[in-house]
């Protein structure tokens, strides 16, 4: 508790004291909580713009300084150092594994790969060219009817191989997605390979020929896996403690975490960005695109580009950015013409009075697409590909919400502003 006081009063001379809470880092958070008990009003902040939705131990942003930290670390020093796998044990227990902490972790996660072939047979209902957000929401949400071991939220024990299942299962989930749209057989994971060189192979490998991993495609996927597991309490995540406070089958609140994921406005941004840039076609048209992003009759945006949190550059985008072109370049994909295109784009848009004044920098979206296509991922996959990584910060803030014995369901209020009560009248009396 911080000792400023805030007050609170009305005409009527009642007042609230609301208490100032300070966290670790950031602002400080001024809790509202008995303010309707003591006025009677509410607080009205649509899209959460000033409101924290809870505590939590487990991401900081800095956005004005473009700062990402997973339990404390900086994301630039797991992205260099860590692999994915670290960082979501780091994320889901708070510190890093020593050796044999890393050694359990790892071979359960391993162990839950296969999913009940039931699961598999529910593709047999969907059209070949479903979108593979579609069909994860679906298939994600389906496992909610299986695993009945293990529903008890409130076992602790319970929760961890709800955890281990869902981030283990989620590769093997994705690979079929994307199977069903290609019509190929389903490849069942392989157990010795490591968590990227699987999901690889159950993408690309037919029963036909062998299939060999490319280390540096699985190194890729790796990184981008790391930038992609936790960012606090952005929508998706939102959505998964609110299912989920409700006490609900945490599958079910995982698919819900799924379908928010998906909109262009969030994680769909990453397939947005590269249709986009199809779009766009050629540098000459770069100040087009630009002047359409600034008009706001044109219904338009810069995809990839813009951050509710970040007001600077998304640390994440810059990793990235600095990767593309040792990526492409080892893939022998160097001369890429979207890169190009996306770094001039960049050039242009953070050179304009527009971006500049309303602080719109690249966000994880703008550069993630190029390297996800290079490692031959299409377009309409990459948000399925953000999901995988997400599962981690998903399911380790539901599991802080649920472990914490204070957890309310959430049920926000509102502004009402429909008609005031009045009478039903009869349909005949009606004009
Ligand atoms: N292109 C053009 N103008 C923009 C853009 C953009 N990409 N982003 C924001 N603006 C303008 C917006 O029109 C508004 O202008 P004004 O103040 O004159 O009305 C101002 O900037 C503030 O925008 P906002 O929509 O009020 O900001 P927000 O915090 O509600 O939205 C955002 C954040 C990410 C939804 C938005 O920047 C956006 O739509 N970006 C493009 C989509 C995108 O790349 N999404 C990925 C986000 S990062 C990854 C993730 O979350 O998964």
């Amino acid at each position: 508790m911080s000792n400023k006081i805030y007050k609170l009063s009305d005409p009527s001379g009642k007042t609230s004291a609301p208490p100032l809470r300070e966290g670790t880092l950031g602002p400080a958070t001024l809790d509202i909580a008995t303010l309707y008990r003591d006025l009677e009003i509410f607080t009205f902040d649509p899209g959460f713009v000033a409101t924290a939705s809870c505590e939590s131990k487990i991401t900081f942003i800095d956005g004005e300084k473009g700062v990402l930290l997973y339990r404390g670390y900086p994301v630039e020093q797991l992205a260099e150092k860590s692999s994915f796998l670290e960082v979501a044990y780091l994320i889901l227990y708070g510190e890093l594994p020593t050796n044999i902490q890393f050694e359990a972790f790892s071979n359960s996660i391993k162990r839950h790969s296969m999913v009940n072939e039931a699961v598999l047979r529910f593709f047999t209902g969907f059209h070949y060219d479903a979108h593979p957000m579609a069909m994860l929401t679906a298939v994600v949400g389906s496992l909610s009817a299986f695993y009945h071991d293990s529903t008890d939220i409130h076992n602790p024990k319970h929760r961890e191989v709800f955890a281990h299942r869902i981030i283990s299962k989620m590769p093997t989930l994705a690979a079929a997605v994307y199977k069903h749209g290609t019509g190929q057989p389903f490849v069942y994971p392989k157990n010795e390979l490591g968590y990227c060189d699987n999901f690889l192979n159950m993408l690309f490998s037919v029963p036909a020929e062998p299939y060999h991993v490319d280390p540096v495609s699985a190194e890729a996927l790796d990184l981008l896996f790391i930038l992609h597991a936790d960012h606090e309490q952005n929508a998706s995540t939102s959505t998964v403690r609110l299912a989920g406070s409700s006490g609900t089958n945490p599958y079910a609140a995982i698919a819900a975490g799924i379908a928010t994921l998906w909109g262009p406005a969030h994680g769909g941004a990453n397939e947005a960005v590269l249709n986009m840039l199809k779009e766009i076609g050629d540098v000459k048209n770069i100040d087009k695109a630009i002047a359409k992003a600034k008009d706001k009759n044109a219904g338009f945006r810069l995809m990839g580009f813009g951050h509710r949190v970040y007001k600077n550059y998304d640390p994440r985008a810059k990793i990235i950015r600095a990767t593309c072109h040792k990526v492409l370049q080892k893939l022998g994909r160097a001369d890429d013409p979207q890169l190009e295109l996306a770094l001039r784009l960049e050039e242009i848009a953070l050179k304009d009075e527009y971006f500049i004044e309303k602080k719109l920098y690249p966000n994880v979206d703008f550069y993630s697409g190029i390297i996800y296509r290079a490692l031959g991922i299409p377009v309409h996959m990459m948000t399925v590909l953000f999901a995988i990584a997400r599962t981690v910060g998903w399911v380790a803030h539901w599991q802080e919400m649920i472990a914490d014995p204070h957890m309310k369901i959430g049920r926000p209020r509102q502004l009402y502003t429909g008609t005031a009560k009045r009478d039903y009248m009869e349909i005949g009396k009606r004009i």
